[in-house]
C-alpha cells in the first residue's frame, strides 16, 4: 500500500475527487491539480503527462492486450470516426473468439474530458437565482455507473463480450510482452523496482495512461467543427443551418438545448458541449436486431440495471439514460443507447412524433415497447414530445430537415472554404443566439 501512495496522489489529482487535505498529505507544498503544467511529481520527474499520453495512445490501439489478440479500444472507438464505431455494425463483436455481443451502442469518446461525477441530485442555479434539483446527472457510460477514466478503462479490458481478460495478472502479462513494455516500465516503475513485479500496479498505470490519452486535446476535444468556426467568426452558417439552430434552441419548438445545451451558461466560455449529462427516459423504441431482445422479458433499464447495480431498487430511475453529446453525431450510423434508429432524420422525427404517432415507433396499438408499463411515469413528455394544442407535432418536416442540417455543423475537422472572411473579426459576444 505504501508503495502506491504517490500513485494515489496522482490519481487524486487527476480525478479531482479528493480534497485539498489529501493533496497536502502528498507533499510539503500542495500542488495545483489536474493540469499539464502543474502535474504532481510522482517518482522524481516521471511519469510526465506526455509519457502517459504517448503510452496511452499505443495501448489504445494495441489488440495484443485482448484475449482474442484481435481487439483494441480502437476497434470499437475508431480515431477516424471521432472515437465512435468504425463501421456500420450495430454492436461490435468481442470476447475470446470475437463472437460475443453486448447490447449497447458504442459512444464517441470525444468531449468526455470533463464529465462531472454521477450524482442523484444536480443543482443548477436558475436565472432567477434559485436552485433547482435536476435529478440524476453525470458519470461515464450510458448509465453513468463509473466516474473516472481509469476505472472505466478496466471495464472493456475485463468484459467477457469485449477484450475478455479474466484477471489483472493476465492484462499485466500481455502488457509485459508489448514492444513498449520497456518504455512503460521506465516511466512508471518505483525507483529501483520494476512495475511488472506488481501486476495490480501495472494495470492501474495502464488505465491511468489511457485516461491521460483521453484528455489529449487535439484528439479528444479539438473544437474544430463548423459550428466552432462559426462561434469564432470564421464561418457562416447556411440559411438552413441557421434556422435549424434557432429551432433547436427554441423552447416552444425543438427545445433540444434544454438537454443538449448549444450555449455555455458560464460567462466567458464559448464552446458548448451539447449535453448537460442529465439522465432522462425518452422511451426509445425496442431494437429487435439486438440478440438480447430475442428474450421478451429482457429490458435494458439504464440507471436501474442490469449493467448498473447500485440503483436496482429505485423504480423511478428505470428507463433513464445519460444524455449524449451531439458533437460528431452526424458520423454515426445507429442512434440512442440501443441503436434503435438508423438516421439522424429518423431521430428528430422520433422527437416530433413519438406521442402523435406512436404506432410508427412501437407497432400498431402499442406504446413505449422497450419499457415495462410500470415505469411509464418516468418517461419525459415535455416539449418537443408534447404536441401542439391542436394535437399536431411541434416540428414540421422542414423544421426537421433544418435541425438535421444544423447537427451536421457539429462534426469536427471543418475546413473553411478558401474564400472565407478575409480579415479576422472580433469574437462574437453571445454564442448561439
Ligand atoms: C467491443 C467494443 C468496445 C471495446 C473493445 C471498447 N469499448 Fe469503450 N465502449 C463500448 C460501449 C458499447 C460503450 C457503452 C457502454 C455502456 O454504456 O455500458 C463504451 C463506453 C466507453 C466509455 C464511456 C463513454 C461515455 O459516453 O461515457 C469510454 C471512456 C470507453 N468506452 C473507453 C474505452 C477504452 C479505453 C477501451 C479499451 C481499453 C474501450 N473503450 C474498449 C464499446 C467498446
Ligand atoms: C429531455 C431531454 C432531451 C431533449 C429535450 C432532447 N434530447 Fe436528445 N437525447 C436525450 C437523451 C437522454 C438521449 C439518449 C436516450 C437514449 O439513448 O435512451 C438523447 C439522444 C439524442 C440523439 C442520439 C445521439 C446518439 O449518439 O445516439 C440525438 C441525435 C438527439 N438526442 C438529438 C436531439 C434533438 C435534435 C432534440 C430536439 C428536437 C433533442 N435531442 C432533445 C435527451 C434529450
Amino acid at each position: 500500500m505504501k508503495r502506491l501512495a504517490p500513485l494515489l496522489c496522482l490519481l487524486a489529482a487527476l480525478a479531482g475527487l479528493l480534497g485539498q487535505a489529501i493533496v497536502h498529505a502528498c507533499g510539503d507544498t500542495p500542488e495545483p491539480t489536474g493540469t499539464a503544467t502543474h502535474f504532481p511529481l510522482v517518482y522524481g520527474d516521471r511519469p510526465t503527462v506526455q509519457q502517459l499520453t504517448d503510452l496511452g495512445r499505443r495501448i489504445f490501439s494495441d489488440a495484443s492486450l485482448s484475449a482474442s489478440g484481435k481487439q483494441s479500444c480502437a476497434s470499437c472507438h475508431d480515431p477516424k470516426s471521432a472515437f465512435g464505431p468504425p463501421n456500420r455494425l450495430l454492436v461490435q463483436p468481442g470476447g475470446p473468439s470475437m463472437d460475443r455481443l453486448g447490447f449497447r451502442n458504442t459512444p464517441s469518446l470525444r468531449y468526455l474530458h470533463a464529465p462531472i461525477a454521477f450524482t442523484e441530485h444536480f443543482y443548477e442555479v436558475e436565472p432567477t437565482g434559485g436552485k433547482e434539483d435536476q435529478g440524476p446527472t453525470g458519470g461515464r457510460t450510458w448509465d453513468g455507473r463509473v466516474n473516472t477514466g481509469h476505472d472505466q478503462a478496466l471495464m472493456p479490458l475485463m468484459d467477457a463480450n469485449e477484450m475478455a481478460n479474466t484477471s489483472k495478472a493476465e492484462i499485466a502479462a500481455r502488457l509485459a510482452r508489448t514492444p513498449y513494455a520497456k518504455a512503460f516500465a521506465e516511466a512508471v516503475s518505483p525507483p529501483g523496482e520494476n512495475v511488472f513485479d506488481d501486476p495490480d500496479s501495472a494495470v492501474l498505470w495502464l488505465t491511468v495512461a489511457l485516461e491521460n490519452f483521453e484528455q489529449s486535446r487535439a484528439e479528444f476535444h479539438p473544437f474544430s467543427s463548423k459550428f466552432d468556426a462559426y462561434l469564432r467568426d470564421q464561418a457562416t452558417l447556411t440559411a438552413a443551418e441557421q434556422r435549424g439552430m434557432a429551432i433547436f434552441n427554441d423552447m416552444k419548438k425543438g427545445n433540444c438545448a434544454s438537454c443538449h445545451p448549444a450555449t455555455h451558461k458560464q460567462a466567458g466560455v464559448r464552446f458548448p458541449m451539447f449535453t448537460d449529462l442529465g439522465h432522462v427516459a425518452l422511451a426509445v423504441p425496442r431494437n429487435p436486431a439486438l440478440a438480447v431482445n430475442q428474450d421478451p422479458t429482457f429490458f435494458d433499464l439504464g440507471l436501474c440495471g442490469p449493467l448498473r447495480t447500485d440503483l436496482q431498487d429505485r423504480p423511478e430511475y428505470c428507463g433513464l439514460f445519460r444524455t449524449p453529446t451531439l458533437r460528431n453525431v452526424a458520423l454515426r450510423h445507429h442512434f440512442f443507447h440501443n441503436g434503435a434508429l438508423q438516421s439522424l432524420r429518423e431521430v428528430v422525427e422520433f422527437y416530433a412524433t413519438r406521442d402523435t404517432d406512436p404506432d410508427r415507433w412501437y407497432g400498431k396499438g402499442r406504446k413505449y415497447n422497450d419499457l415495462p408499463p410500470k415505469y411509464w411515469a418516468n418517461v419525459n413528455s415535455d416539449i418537443p414530445f408534447k404536441p401542439l394544442p391542436n394535437g399536431k407535432p411541434r416540428l414540421s418536416p422542414r423544421d426537421i430537415d433544418d435541425i438535421v442540417a444544423f447537427l451536421g455543423t457539429l462534426t469536427d475537422g471543418y475546413e473553411a472554404p478558401a474564400s472565407g472572411p478575409s480579415r479576422p473579426r472580433a469574437p462574437r459576444a453571445a454564442a448561439a443566439r
